[in-house]
């Protein structure tokens, strides 16, 4: 089964049935922040899937342009509502819809993590920087490699038998019936990618819930972070 297949099929349960409140406590509200603002930004979210992000972004005024490569999921991101928000589907990983140096940031949650190979990540990456302003973001959200074993409130990965790059994790998410499998990357790798793209890594996020002692449904997200963020600026190369 190709990834399209997978989230054509699950992207209805993925967008109604998961108890996404980590996500957006400990992922989103983060992205959004190191987006540092969104109000008539060109932004393109990469495996947009359902819209839900996509939605915040244009109602804060960004122009979006969200690509996914499930015609499912942008189905339902379009009835969840279009304002300033340009839809996509996308097939093989294929940007060519946006010119060279037209967006100013960018950002992919959740979508690297569901490739086994570098090589397409370090592809999207590559087409992503070239779509770039100068100084744009790049914002990669992503499970945390060392979330294994824990008990989140909205995901549980399970730790495998050996762990490298590409290794298959299982993974349940909360809410949702049907288990499925990402792929493992170290904070290095995900660092090296990016910089070898061309990127510089300008800030790394593992944010955990502290204090809101009267929040009682936080599980080990008060002692784990569960996600990674990466923010990575396009430099370019040095020429004189
Ligand atoms: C875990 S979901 C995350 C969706 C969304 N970013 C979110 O945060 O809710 C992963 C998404 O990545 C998309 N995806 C997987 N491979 C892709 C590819 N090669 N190009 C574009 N989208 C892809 C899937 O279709 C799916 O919608």
């Amino acid at each position: 089964m190709t990834n399209k297949d997978i989230w054509n099929e699950i992207a209805k349960e993925y967008d109604n049935q998961y108890h996404a409140i980590m996500d957006w406590r400990l992922g989103y509200s983060v992205v959004e922040d190191l987006l540092e603002g969104i109000g008539g930004k060109k932004i393109l979210d990469y495996g947009c899937g359902s819209g839900k992000f996509s939605k915040i972004l244009g109602d804060l005024g960004a122009l979006v342009t969200a690509v996914d490569v499930s015609e499912n999921a942008i189905e339902i991101a379009k009835q969840r509502g279009k304002t300033n928000i340009d839809y996509r589907v996308i097939k093989d990983d294929n940007l060519s819809l946006l010119e060279e140096g037209s967006i100013d940031n960018a950002v992919a949650n959740f979508v690297f993590c569901t490739m086994q190979q570098d090589a397409q990540v370090i592809n999207i990456a590559q087409q992503i920087y070239k779509k770039l302003n100068p100084d744009g973001y790049f914002i990669v959200l992503e499970p945390h490699p060392k979330s294994l074993g824990y008990d989140f409130i909205s995901m549980k990965r399970e730790i495998p038998k050996e762990i490298k790059s590409g290794t298959p994790i299982k993974v349940e998410l909360t809410g949702m019936d049907t288990p499925f499998y990402d792929y493992w990357r170290s904070k290095e790798d995900y660092v090296k990618i990016l910089k070898n793209v061309g990127f510089e890594v300008d800030v790394i996020k593992e944010p955990i819930v502290e204090n809101c002692p009267h929040e009682t449904f936080w599980k080990d997200e008060r002692i784990h972070s569960p996600l990674l963020i990466v923010r990575a600026k396009k430099v370019l190369p040095y020429s004189n």
